[in-house]
C-alpha cells in the first residue's frame, strides 16, 4: 500500500506530482491510499500499515502525456470537499493512459462522478462572487472592509484573487470556517478559517481574532513588504472588530440564508447551454467577470438580438442589455414595435471585459481571439433558437454573425441571407448613440436606428400572422 500525504486540501501540485510517479511506476489506484497533512482519507488509517515507499525513478527518461481537458477538470474538481476526489482523480489518470478519450465518454461513472464535483465547485465559486458583500469596518482609523461566506468546497484560495483584482483599491477581509483571504492592496494573504461557533460574542470572536491573526502575522524578516505593515496592524486592532460583531447577525444572514427552492421545471436545450457556458474558459475574460451573461428570451423566439459584450451592470445581474444601452434599446424596440419580450436578445462575447480605474469598472472592447472563443455560444444559440432574423447590434456583433470582421457601414439596414430561412440586419449599438456629444446628430442617428429596427418589427408581425 502507498500512503500520499498532501500538504492541504487544494494541494493540486502535491496530488499532480504523486500521481504521474505513482502511474510511471504502474502502481494500481486500489493500492494508493490518499491523504491531507493531519487526517487521512480513505480506509487504512496511518499507523495500521506501513506504507510501501516509490523507488526513486528518473522523470526525465519516462513520460506520459494526459489531454489537456482532463489537467482543467483536475484543477476544478481537487476543489471539491469530498474525500474521495485524490482517489478517484487517480483511477482516471490510471485509465486515461490507456484510453486516451474516456473524458468523453459522460456515461462512465468515474468520468460523472468527477465532473459533477468540478461542476460543483464552479457553482460554488459563482455564488461566491455573487453573495460576498464587503462592510466598512474600522472607520475609526483607516477603513477596512470585510465579508463573511461559508463556502461549500476549498474554493477560497482559488477565488481570492478575483476579488483583489476587482476591489483592487480597498484593503479587505473574507472570512470563513476554511481559511480567511485578507488583501492589503498589494498581496494576498491567508490565515486559518473562523468557526461560527466562535462568534457568539464579542470577547470570543475578539479573542479568536487575536489567535488567528497574531501567529500568522509574518516578521519583516521573512515577510515580503507588501504583505507587512498596514494590514497587519489594522486586522489586529480589536476597535475594528465591534462594527463587525454588531453587524454579524444581519451579515452573516444575508450570506448564509439557504438558497431558496427554484421548483423544478423541465430543461430546455437552452438551459443546457446556458448552464454550460456558465464553466467556459474558452478566454481569460472568466477571471475578471462576476459571471457569465447568457442570451435571455424565449426560445421560439423570431428574432435574435446580439449585442457586443456585457457591461458593469450586465455582469453584475447575470442579464444582457439592462444597464443604460439597454434602456435605449428597449426606447427603440417600443417605437420601432419589436416587442422585446419575443425577442430572444445575447451578446458576441459573454463575458464584461473591463479595467478598473479607481472604484470604477471601464468597458474594453474585446478582441478578435475573444470574439471567435466566444463564437461558438452565439452558434449554438442561434442553432438552438432557429431565428428567422438575427439582427447585430455594432460592429463585434457583426464580426460574430459572419464569422469576419464586417464594416457597419456598407451593410447596415438591409436583409442579408444567413443560412436556409434566416436573415441578418446590421445595424449600430445603443451605446454609439449614448456617446455622441451634440443632441442634432443624437436625435438623427436614433431615428436610422429606429427605422433599422422597424425591419425587424415588420418581420415579427409577419411571423405572428403565419403562426
Ligand atoms: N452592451 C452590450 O453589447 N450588451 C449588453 O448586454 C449591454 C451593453
Amino acid at each position: 500500500m502507498y500512503l500520499i500525504t498532501l500538504d492541504g486540501e487544494t494541494d493540486f501540485d502535491g496530488w499532480r506530482a504523486a500521481a504521474r510517479s505513482l502511474a510511471l511506476h504502474r502502481v494500481v489506484p486500489a493500492e494508493v491510499n490518499w491523504s491531507v497533512k493531519g487526517h487521512v482519507n480513505g480506509h487504512a488509517p496511518s499507523g495500521l500499515f506501513e506504507p510501501s515507499v516509490l523507488p526513486p525513478f528518473d522523470m526525465a527518461d519516462s513520460t506520459f502525456n494526459v489531454p489537456a481537458n482532463f489537467i482543467s477538470l483536475a484543477r476544478a474538481a481537487i476543489l471539491n470537499r469530498d474525500s474521495e476526489r485524490f482517489a478517484l482523480l487517480y483511477r482516471l489518470l490510471w485509465r486515461l493512459k490507456t484510453d486516451h478519450d474516456l473524458l468523453a465518454t459522460m456515461t462512465d461513472s468515474d468520468v460523472a462522478a468527477a465532473t459533477a464535483m468540478a461542476n460543483a465547485v464552479h457553482r460554488d465559486i459563482r455564488r461566491m462572487r455573487e453573495v460576498v458583500r464587503f462592510r466598512e469596518i474600522g472607520r475609526e482609523r483607516k477603513a477596512h472592509y470585510a465579508a463573511w461566506f461559508v463556502p461549500e468546497h476549498h474554493i477560497v484560495e482559488f477565488a481570492a484573487p478575483f476579488f483583489a483584482r476587482r476591489y483592487a483599491d480597498m484593503p479587505w477581509s473574507i472570512l470563513t470556517p476554511d481559511v480567511c483571504a485578507h488583501w492589503d492592496g498589494h498581496a494576498i494573504t491567508f490565515t486559518p478559517g473562523i468557526s461560527r461557533t466562535e462568534m457568539p460574542t464579542a470577547n470570543r470572536l475578539e479573542e479568536t481574532w487575536r489567535h488567528h491573526f497574531q501567529p500568522y502575522r509574518p516578521t519583516q524578516a521573512e515577510t515580503p513588504k507588501e504583505t507587512s505593515g498596514k494590514h497587519g496592524r489594522n486586522l489586529a486592532e480589536a476597535s475594528i472588530l465591534e462594527p463587525l460583531l454588531a453587524d454579524a447577525a444581519r451579515w452573516t444572514g444575508g450570506t448564509m440564508r439557504p438558497r431558496p427552492e427554484t421548483p423544478m421545471k423541465r430543461k430546455t436545450d437552452l438551459d443546457t447551454l446556458r448552464e454550460d457556458a456558465a464553466h467556459c474558459r474558452a478566454c481569460p475574460l472568466w477571471k475578471d467577470a462576476t459571471q457569465t451573461v447568457f442570451g435571455e428570451g424565449p426560445a421560439n423566439a423570431t428574432i435574435m438580438l446580439v449585442g457586443e459584450q456585457p457591461g458593469d451592470k450586465e455582469d453584475l445581474a447575470g442579464k444582457p442589455f439592462v444597464g443604460p444601452a439597454g434602456l435605449m434599446l428597449d426606447r427603440a424596440l417600443e417605437e420601432a414595435g419589436v416587442d422585446r419580450r419575443k425577442v430572444y436578445v445575447t451578446n458576441a462575447v459573454k463575458h464584461f471585459k473591463f479595467l478598473v480605474r479607481g472604484k470604477i469598472r471601464l468597458h474594453q472592447k474585446p478582441s478578435t481571439p475573444e470574439i471567435r472563443a466566444c463564437r461558438q455560444w452565439y452558434e449554438r444559440e442561434l442553432a438552438a433558437i432557429q431565428p428567422a432574423l438575427v439582427v447585430a447590434l455594432g460592429a463585434t456583433a457583426a464580426q460574430s454573425v459572419f464569422g469576419k470582421i464586417t464594416p457597419i457601414g456598407r451593410t447596415r439596414g438591409r436583409l442579408i441571407d444567413l443560412s436556409e430561412g434566416c436573415k441578418a440586419l446590421v445595424t449600430v449599438h445603443p451605446s454609439y448613440l449614448l456617446r455622441l456629444p451634440d443632441p442634432e446628430s443624437k436625435e438623427l442617428e436614433y431615428r436610422r436606428f429606429v427605422d433599422d429596427l422597424k425591419i425587424a418589427a415588420g418581420l415579427q408581425k409577419n411571423s405572428a400572422r403565419a403562426a
